[in-house]
């Protein structure tokens, strides 16, 4: 029997019945975030794997254990740069567009770049509901010298949670935090060592591991016994400067007086090394134990730590699989419907709706119609199939008394227009 293919695991097809639901959800964000004042940015697929090791950090898990590398097989491409494995399909967005800022100088042309991507991300994970390896993410990143306000920080998480409710999603919570600055974490780290000192040996292996290469990775470890120590921690927040202190609290101003809701979380850090200051997550527990809708925070020694100018940044990035499991999907408009389905009986009438069926597309009317030749009763079974909003009926009949009938599906009334009337039919199907 021959071997049949299927899609590989950790990724999915996305069906012709789906893909009005994702334009949908698609389109409604960028009508949002042009309304905000972000613009769209496409980078690569792929990029050095370097890029990634350098951003997200080396002892994360993405770069541990997730990255998806482009090896080239034996002598399939003589492209040096594959073969070694030094390319790696993005895990994530904001590295790539910070490469992209810093490549084309963008800090030269803008003092605030304010970007944003919709497109699919890779991850070599293990995979299980609403955790895969081809997912897809709406980001959002706003760099530059302008971008250490606490209120473009407030406006970013804003976004983030209007999104969210654009699209009917209602039961989840926005978690903030503060990493403070550079120096802070540096602190923070420091201080989180010492709470833990007398209970490493209690600690999971993974933890023990994380105690000494990056210790805010601990902090998301879901082991009982490491949460237990965990919560026993009193984040007093002692490890930040003032300065930075000052800056959350007027975050967090600026969220009351957009009315933006949060629970502060001191154990929130975030699996990515780049991040300082805020940090947020949107997490909805209907979700399961992948609870998180999206992720975001400033990091502003990024661009500077990838060779750019010294800028500050801030984003987010929300999983479009994870919103689709979430969202009322009501709330996602969606534009799949005909305007018109054009139904022809007997051959002159064929030919003058295959006429008509052109001049309603080249005026914007959505239409379509079989050639099949098929009877009354079969095209309108199709018209309904595709859940036209009108019928164009067109039939010897219709063609001797000179009109048209226009059935609407939703009322179940019919009405006939002038055969040589377009601009009539065409006001009647737009109505
Ligand atoms: P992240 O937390 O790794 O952050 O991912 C953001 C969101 O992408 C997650 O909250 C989740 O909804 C979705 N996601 C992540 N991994 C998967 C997966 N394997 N399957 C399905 N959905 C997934 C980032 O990616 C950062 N770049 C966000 C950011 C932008 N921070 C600043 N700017």
């Amino acid at each position: 029997m021959k071997k049949s293919f299927v899609f590989p695991r950790g990724t999915s097809d996305i069906l012709p019945e789906e893909t009005s639901i994702w334009c949908a959800l698609e389109s409604q964000a960028r009508k949002l975030l042009r309304n905000y004042g972000y613009c769209e940015i496409r980078t690569p697929l792929f990029e050095e794997t370097n890029l990634f090791a350098r951003s997200v950090g080396q002892t994360s898990d993405i770069v541990q254990k997730q990255m998806l590398n482009l090896a080239a097989q034996g002598a399939q491409t003589d492209a040096e740069d594959i073969q070694s494995g030094s390319l790696s399909l993005r895990p994530e967005g904001t590295a790539s567009i910070v490469r992209s800022y810093i490549q084309h100088n963008l800090a030269r042309k803008e003092k605030l770049s304010k970007l944003f991507y919709i497109g699919p991300m890779f991850r070599g994970e293990r995979p299980q509901k609403g955790r895969l390896r081809q997912f897809h993410q709406i980001g959002v990143e706003a760099i530059g010298a302008g971008s250490a306000s606490s209120y473009l920080d407030a406006e970013v998480i804003a976004l983030s949670v209007n999104l969210l409710k654009d699209f009917g999603v209602t039961d989840f919570v926005l978690k903030i935090n503060t990493l403070g600055s550079i120096e802070d974490k540096v602190q923070f780290a420091e201080y989180l060592k010492d709470k833990l000192s007398d209970q490493v040996d209690h600690l999971c292996p993974d933890c023990q591991n994380r105690y000494g290469r990056n210790i805010f990775r601990l902090l998301d470890c879901k082991n009982k016994a490491c949460q237990k120590i965990i919560h026993q921690i009193e984040f007093d927040f002692s490890y930040l400067s003032q300065e930075s202190r000052d800056y959350y609290t007027v975050v967090k101003a600026a969220l009351d007086i957009l009315g933006i809701a949060y629970q502060e979380d001191p154990c929130l850090v975030r699996g990515l090394d780049y991040y300082t200051h805020v940090v947020f997550e949107l997490c909805c527990d209907k979700l399961g134990s992948q609870n998180a809708l999206g992720a975001g925070g400033r990091y502003n020694c990024l661009v500077e730590q990838l060779g750019g100018p010294q800028v500050d940044a801030i984003g987010f990035a929300l999983g479009m699989e994870r919103i689709l499991l979430a969202s009322s999907q009501e709330s996602i408009q969606l534009n799949d419907r005909l305007d018109a389905f054009v139904v022809a009986l007997g051959d002159e009438a064929f030919l003058k709706a295959f006429q008509l069926l052109f001049a309603l597309r080249s005026n914007q009317i959505s239409a379509d119609m079989r050639f099949s030749g098929d009877s009354l009763k079969s095209q309108m079974r199709q018209a309904n199939k595709v859940n036209a909003r009108n019928v164009v009926i067109l039939g010897q009949e219709e063609i001797e008394r000179g009109v048209i009938v226009v059935k609407n599906m939703d009322e179940g009334n019919q009405d006939e227009v002038p055969l040589e009337d377009i601009q009539q039919l065409m006001i009647k199907l737009r109505t």
